[in-house]
């Protein structure tokens, strides 16, 4: 079926699906999983923790330029292909947020003197088992949104190099 609802680290629900942007065509988030080589490429926030790079689209920009742009600014790294993998709406405390899944692959990692709103890019061969009992990762990994997207990228055996 594609679609999935459950509760978020924070008991917000969120309703996530596979299908081409069925939530909003103009969502206000976006998320990147992202590769570089044979590493998962993510960033530290300094509050949340661990996470795959992602923000908010600005003005003027489309949700796939927001992606590439956060990317770089929170990481150094240039995207070298982009792949939509879902959405996903989670309806809080504030108000409703809708985000896009994206899977990217890298084609180069520039060093930095100063990443926006992030500590930098962090590459890690493996993700955690026991990540959503681990403070250092941020809450948005905790959910079932990253663990159904990387089943995702596997069974549609989306190329991760
Ligand atoms: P910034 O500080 O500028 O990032 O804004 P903000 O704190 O208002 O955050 P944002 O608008 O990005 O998100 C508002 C709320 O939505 C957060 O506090 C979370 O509860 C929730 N939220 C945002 N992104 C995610 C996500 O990826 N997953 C889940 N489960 N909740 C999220």
């Amino acid at each position: 079926m594609n679609q999935y609802t459950f509760e978020d680290y924070y008991k917000n629900t969120v309703e996530l699906s596979f299908t081409e942007q069925p939530y909003s065509p103009t969502p206000k988030h976006v998320w990147i999983i992202c590769r570089f080589k044979d590493q998962w490429l993510l960033t530290e926030h300094p509050r949340r923790g661990i996470e795959f790079p992602g923000g908010k689209v600005e003005k003027g920009e489309s949700a796939e330029e927001a992606a590439v742009r956060e990317v770089y600014e929170e990481t150094g790294a240039t995207v070298n292909e982009l792949t939509y993998l879902g959405q996903y709406r989670v309806k809080g405390k504030g108000g409703t947020i809708i985000k896009n899944i994206y899977f990217a692959t890298i084609e180069k990692m520039d060093i930095k003197a100063h990443y926006f709103e992030t500590n930098g890019p962090l590459l890690m061969k493996e993700l955690p088992e026991s990540l959503k009992e681990n403070g250092k990762f941020s809450f948005m990994m905790k959910d079932q949104v990253l663990e159904r997207s990387l089943q995702f990228i596997h069974e549609n055996q989306i190329s991760t190099n």
